[in-house]
């Protein structure tokens, strides 16, 4: 998801987040020292994007690494979610990083395996958009809290409850990991429109930066 205060009036992109150094605090201490790098956010519509991704089947260096660069991916769009198959990696793990403000210090997630083991009955309405969908947004109606279990970078088991923005986030990142976007809980109508402007973005660049003749 991208950073957004919530009840903005139009697409208010919020100030980048500050870039993760390194390996951090409460990820799981790991043995080898990498440099993060961007990857490219794969744009909607595309069939990776409509895939329910393996689950992981353990924590190697190539898990550490992808977590670590789509963190980097995540803060520098700046986003407050990102899920593996956003990067054309159909496995289940997201990241996010939902901390508001300026000034407060970076809180990133790394959730390998995530499921969802409980959902309030309570529901919460909130202006949804996607780093895969730029530019587009529209109410989306879940629940309010939610409880996740999933495994940490360090192996360990974990389970958490999530509120506010927090639980919006990580069920948005769950539903990419099982091939659904935002748009998939929006009407077909609404649907139809923003990805036929996608569609029309997605031309516009591959000829923008296809050669010319
Ligand atoms: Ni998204």
């Amino acid at each position: 998801m991208p950073a957004r205060e919530p009840g903005a009036s139009g697409n208010r992109p919020s100030r980048a987040r500050p870039r993760v150094a390194g390996r951090v605090a409460g990820l799981g201490a790991a043995p080898y020292v990498g440099r993060m790098s961007l990857r490219p956010i794969i744009l909607h519509p595309d069939p990776r994007l409509k895939t329910v991704c393996r689950p992981a089947d353990g924590i190697d260096d190539r898990l550490r690494r992808l977590a670590d660069d789509m963190l980097e991916t995540m803060y520098d769009a700046p986003g407050i979610g990102l899920a593996a198959p956003q990067v054309g990696q159909m496995v289940r793990l997201l990241v996010m990083d939902c901390v508001k403000g300026e000034d407060a210090a970076p809180e990133p997630m790394v959730l390998v395996n995530p499921e969802i083991t409980w959902t309030s009955e309570e529901p919460n309405v909130y202006e949804e958009g996607c780093l895969s969908i730029p530019d587009h947004y529209a109410e989306v109606t879940r629940p309010a809290g939610v409880r996740v279990r999933w495994t940490g970078l360090d192996g360990r088991a974990r389970e958490e409850q999530f509120d506010g923005l927090w639980a919006t986030c990580v069920q948005h990142e769950i539903d990419h990991l099982n091939g659904r976007l935002f748009l998939d809980h929006i009407s077909p109508v609404r649907r139809g429109m923003i990805t036929r402007k996608m569609e029309k973005l997605k031309r516009d660049r591959a000829r923008s930066t296809s050669p010319a003749l």
